[in-house]
């Protein structure tokens, strides 16, 4: 008997998507650097399904019907390239290595194009849901060639999440674009994460209300539009009271939030393609604030400023930082769809960014009922240019809009810091403006070094003498 996939790397992500293949009756190959693990895999959940253990890389690949689908889930970086280097050499032309961890998308462009050269399919691979969504149905999104999907898709649809019996898997694009995909979802990830922590924040300082009271509020919270696996989740550990001290878990945890990377990522690619992904790159920011030990020791006692006050948000506040956090959300998720069209458009995948709001729609850390909304956005206009202006969107900012300038008012008075309701409804007002001052920076930009403007009533490029006479030229 062959094995109709294989998968190598077996810590928690690879484990529990080779039982994932297996609970779905396919027969999986199972292999690790170290024997160890692939044999506590078999004995713990061989009952599941069908496992063929190898302790070669040569016996793996031979345990493998042809073409050879081979999943390797291991570290992003020099881990991924030595699995490669490792597996390549014992493969045959048309076979596919399946690369389902969390690489950078030039990485996989790289090695997509390199082993093409030795006729090999080379498929970055998103995967999110975390360990429970690997073992249950994560959201899947696979790049690579098209006929590779056509071998490799039917598998991976089949341990997908499901929405309506339709898998949350997708062929992306061609190459990196699955990665890409990948990396936007978790730089949206943590734009999300950083909106609700302020909300939270809001909540506590200037509502008063204790950690307690505000999970109430975040369950409520799911029940309506904001109805999320992160909003659930935060109530979740907003509830959660530490054993040893009695107190609320969100005190007796360091508040420095870490990063493994793709958030970061998001960013730099979006600076590459001039896209402004601010709700993502405040996000990061944040984190990366709250982990400045050495600074924050250094100013916190000193910077003067408000203390917050219990109650400065009125009785509408609850009601005001939930519009607030929707009307933020949308433009974080608008930023996000942006920067895949201007990627899809930079490296040819021509990428299906509703198909993206579908297969995110269950499965996924970002999982949520607004994705639904996304999609059939898309639906209506494929070429929209901003999710902004779709119906159901510009209704939704439309009525957040006095709640929102409340709260982004509220938070600099009190002193609370709001960088992503702040930059958000920042990002709102500058996509609204009829004229924006950068018309100023332009003619900075001329003055100190004729870098030339263009005219609103004039074609062509000008630059004025900023000398005594002043005179505007043709460039
Ligand atoms: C997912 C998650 C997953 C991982 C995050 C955590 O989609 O399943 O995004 O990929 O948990 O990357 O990222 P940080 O450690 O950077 O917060």
């Amino acid at each position: 008997e062959k094995a109709q996939i294989g998968v190598t790397g077996l810590a928690v992500m690879g484990r529990n998507l080779a039982r994932n293949f297996a609970r779905h009756g396919h027969t999986v190959a199972v292999h690790n650097r170290s024997y160890g693990r692939t044999k506590e895999l078999v004995e713990e959940f061989g009952h599941e399904g069908t496992f063929l253990p190898a302790e070669s890389a040569e016996d793996f690949v031979a345990s493998l019907e042809r073409p050879r689908r081979v999943v390797i889930m291991v570290k992003a970086g020099k881990p991924t390239d030595a699995v490669i280097e490792e597996f390549a050499p014992l493969l045959e032309p048309g076979d596919m290595i399946i690369d389902a961890g969390n690489a950078h998308f030039a990485d996989t462009r790289r090695r997509e194009a390199s082993l093409k050269e030795r006729g090999l399919h080379f498929v970055g691979t998103g995967v999110s849901g975390g360990e429970e969504g690997a073992l249950h149905g994560p959201s899947i999104m696979p790049g690579g060639s098209k006929e590779s999907y056509e071998s490799l898709g039917p598998l991976l649809e089949d341990i997908a999440a499901k929405v309506d019996g339709e898998p949350c898997c997708v062929h992306v694009g061609p190459d990196g674009a699955g990665h890409f995909v990948k990396m936007v979802h978790n730089g949206i990830e943590y734009a999300d994460m950083q909106l609700i922590a302020e909300a939270y924040d809001l909540l506590r300082q200037a509502g008063g209300h204790s950690p307690a009271e505000i999970a109430d509020v975040f369950s409520s919270w799911n029940e309506g539009r904001l109805g999320s696996y992160l909003i659930e989740i935060t109530a979740e550990v907003l509830k959660q009271v530490d054993a040893g001290t009695g107190k609320p878990f969100v005190d007796i945890v360091v508040d420095q939030a870490e990063q493994k990377g793709t958030g970061r990522w998001t960013v730099q690619s979006a600076l590459d393609l001039g896209v402004p992904v601010s709700g993502i790159a405040e996000a990061v920011f944040a984190r990366a604030l709250s982990g400045g030990a050495d600074v924050r020791r250094a100013a916190a006692g000193k910077l003067p400023g408000p203390a917050a006050q219990t109650g400065a948000g009125g009785a509408d506040l609850r009601a005001d930082v939930e519009q607030a956090l929707f009307a933020s959300k949308i433009v974080a998720y608008a930023q996000g769809f942006q920067q895949i069209q201007a990627a899809s458009a930079e490296y040819g995948w021509e990428i299906d960014p509703g198909a993206m709001a579908k297969i995110w729609r269950d499965g996924c850390i970002i999982r949520a009922k607004f994705l639904d909304y996304i999609k059939q956005a898309y639906d209506k206009d494929a070429n929209l240019q901003t999710l902004l202006v779709d119906d159901y969107f510009l209704d939704a900012v439309s009525g957040a809009q006095e709640a929102w300038r409340r709260v982004v008012a509220l938070a600099a008075q009190q002193g609370i810091p709001a960088p992503g309701f702040a930059s958000a409804l920042a990002y709102y007002d500058g996509l609204r403006a009829q004229r924006l001052p950068a018309a100023l920076i332009q003619g900075q930009r001329d003055f100190f070094g004729a870098h030339t403007y263009q005219r609103i009533d004039k074609d062509g490029s000008f630059h004025t003498m900023w000398g005594a006479e002043r005179n505007e030229v043709g460039a």
